[in-house]
């Protein structure tokens, strides 16, 4: 018996990432998120909605079930308890890499480096494995500010075009991770519905597939 199938999704990149994915599942939504006030978005299929969510939050309603499946980027997987949740497809999309940046010229320091990052289980688990002592300061966005008002000496944060650091005087230093967004599977779901979540995952890949061969 077919049953519903809730998926969640961000707006912005992912979503419009997405949407081509779930084009070839047959899934179209009824809004569109960038204009439309709601969070909860019907589509052609009655049986299947989609929730708009923050970037931050798609693994949280996956694993405690609030949302069958979900997309998420693999920065934030790296961050968050991934219990309860299978990672089951590379969606190679929003790609771009988790970086250290710093300025071009740095200021002698003589104190461990300060590290300003979104990122701090990403950042504590590459400086641990350098075997490097630094001190981590959080902060939730515009990473960039950090080294040019002396908050910090770098930062952790994701790099695409690098326009964002060029802007800022900033220059990449060192790679820390590839990162791409993943499909990501209630584990219980995945049993109570897996036809209806394998048949997605078949048509995701087939498009997957078709654009990197
Ligand atoms: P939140 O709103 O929860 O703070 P966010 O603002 O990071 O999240 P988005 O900017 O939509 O949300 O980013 C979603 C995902 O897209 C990120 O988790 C990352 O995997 C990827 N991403 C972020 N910035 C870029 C970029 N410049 N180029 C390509 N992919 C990116
Ligand atoms: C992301 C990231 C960087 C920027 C990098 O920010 O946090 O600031 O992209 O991309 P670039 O190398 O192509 O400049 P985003 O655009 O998602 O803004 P936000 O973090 O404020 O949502």
């Amino acid at each position: 018996m077919n049953q519903q199938i809730t998926i969640a999704l961000s707006k912005g990149r992912i979503y419009e990432d997405t949407l081509p994915l779930l084009e070839a599942a047959g899934i179209a939504p009824l809004e569109d998120p960038s204009k439309s006030r709601k969070l909860i978005l019907p589509t052609n299929n009655p049986l299947v909605r989609l929730l708009i969510v923050r970037a931050t939050d798609a693994p949280t309603y996956v694993a405690h079930g609030a949302a069958d499946m979900g997309v998420a980027g693999k920065d934030v997987l790296m961050e968050a308890p991934t219990d309860n949740l299978y990672e089951l497809l590379d969606l190679q999309i929003a790609r771009c890499k988790l970086m250290v940046a710093g300025p071009v010229v740095e200021k002698p320091h003589g104190h461990r480096l300060k590290i300003a990052t979104k990122y701090l289980k990403s950042a504590q688990a590459y400086y641990a494995q350098k075997g490097e002592q630094v001190d981590l300061i959080k902060l939730y966005g515009s990473m960039e500010i950090a080294p040019l008002i002396d908050l910090a000496d770098r930062i952790v944060d994701l790099v695409d075009t690098g326009n964002t650091l060029r802007a800022n005087g900033l220059i990449p230093l060192e790679h820390i991770a590839d990162i791409s967004s993943r499909l990501i599977v209630n584990q219980h779901a995945y049993k109570t519905k897996f036809s209806q979540i394998n048949e997605i995952i078949t048509q995701f890949k087939t498009v997957i597939e078709s654009q990197h061969a």
